[in-house]
């Protein structure tokens, strides 16, 4: 699927580290996601939860708005690190979606640090819902 071994294994320490930041005084359950872009510049995001619960905000969803925000918009992977390497919710696959469905899903075990499954944002949200906006 077009990634090195040595760039998974770079993405997933990525997703490690960011998840040691993550703000999760709630739900205890910290998660860490690491964006590959096209050039190969890393970006990282962990979630940040709030007091009132429905403002968190995924790691996933903080990377892709670090990334947009630095400029990068074309990416080839984003690697996510939690208990277990569980699967993007429903929203973050969304916005994920929103910047290409060929996107590499890495899912990392944070205990391990390795990889325990990957596909692609295709795979995880067939059917997507996609707007092209008329340009004004
Ligand atoms: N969480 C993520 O960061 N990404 C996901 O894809 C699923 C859930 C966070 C949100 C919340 O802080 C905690 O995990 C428990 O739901």
């Amino acid at each position: 699927m077009g990634l090195d071994a040595q760039t998974v294994k770079r993405l997933a320490v990525a997703a490690v580290s960011a998840r040691r930041r993550a703000y999760a005084p709630y739900s205890h359950f910290l998660v860490g996601a690491a964006i590959l872009t096209e050039c190969g510049q890393v970006i990282e995001g962990c979630n940040v939860e709030n007091a009132s619960y429905g403002l968190t905000i995924c790691a996933e969803r903080g990377a892709v708005a670090t990334a947009i925000a630095a400029g990068f918009r074309q990416w080839q992977a984003i690697a996510i690190a939690s208990q277990g390497g569980v699967t993007p919710c429903g929203a973050c696959r969304q916005v994920l979606m929103e910047f290409g469905a060929d996107l590499q899903v890495l899912l990392i075990d944070a205990e391990s640090g390795q990889c325990q499954s990957r596909c692609t944002l295709a795979d995880l949200l067939p059917g997507a819902f996609k707007f092209q906006p008329k340009q004004t």
